[in-house]
C-alpha cells in the first residue's frame, strides 16, 4: 500500500514567504511582508515536517453582475512549490485544495493571473487543471 506523505494546511504568511522566497518570486514576498490580509488565505504543503509549497489567494472576492447582483469569486494570487519538490504533484495538490475550497464557500469561478513573461511556460500547467483564457489577461476555471 502506498501513502501520500503530503499534507495541506492554513498556514501563515511567513511560512509562504519563505517557499516564495525560494522560488524567487520577491513581488509576493513584498505583498505578504506585512501578513496575510483578512481576506487571504494560504494553504501550505507538507512533506513530513518540511514547509514544501505554498498557495495564497482570496476564496471569496465580492463582485456584481451586470444586473447588480452580488456574486463570489475566488483569486488565486500565488502558488509555488520549492524547486527540490517540484513534480511530485505538489502544485496540483495545492491549486484543487484552494479551488475546492473556494468552491465550497459559494465562489462561481477562480482566477489567476499569470506574469506575461511567463504564460508561454506556465500556461500548459493551467490548462492541463481546467483553466482557460478568460480575454481579459485572466485565465479562469468554474466552479460548476
Ligand atoms: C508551477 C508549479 C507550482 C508546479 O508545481 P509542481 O508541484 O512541480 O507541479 P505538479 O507536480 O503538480 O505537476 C506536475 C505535472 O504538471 C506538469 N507541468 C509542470 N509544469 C508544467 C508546465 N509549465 N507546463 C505544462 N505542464 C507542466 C508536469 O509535466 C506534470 O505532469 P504529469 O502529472 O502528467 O506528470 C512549480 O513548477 C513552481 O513552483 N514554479 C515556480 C513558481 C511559479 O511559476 N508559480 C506559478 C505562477 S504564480
Amino acid at each position: 500500500m502506498t501513502t501520500d506523505p503530503t499534507r495541506i494546511t492554513s498556514g501563515t504568511a511567513s511560512q509562504a514567504s519563505a517557499v516564495f522566497t525560494a522560488a524567487g518570486m520577491r513581488t509576493a514576498c513584498e505583498d505578504l511582508s506585512e501578513g496575510l490580509a483578512d481576506d487571504e488565505l494560504c494553504l501550505i504543503a507538507w512533506l513530513g515536517e518540511e514547509v514544501a509549497g505554498a498557495a495564497v489567494g482570496r476564496p471569496d472576492s465580492l463582485a456584481f453582475d451586470d444586473a447588480g447582483r452580488e456574486y463570489l469569486y475566488a483569486v488565486l494570487e500565488w502558488l509555488a512549490v520549492l524547486p527540490v519538490h517540484r513534480g511530485l504533484h505538489i502544485g496540483t495538490r495545492l491549486l484543487e485544495a484552494f479551488c475546492e475550497l473556494s468552491c465550497s464557500r459559494g465562489a462561481r469561478a477562480v482566477h489567476l493571473r499569470m506574469s506575461p513573461s511567463r504564460v508561454t511556460e506556465l500556461q500548459g500547467f493551467y490548462e492541463a487543471r481546467g483553466f482557460s483564457d478568460a480575454g481579459d489577461g485572466s485565465w479562469s476555471r468554474s466552479c460548476r
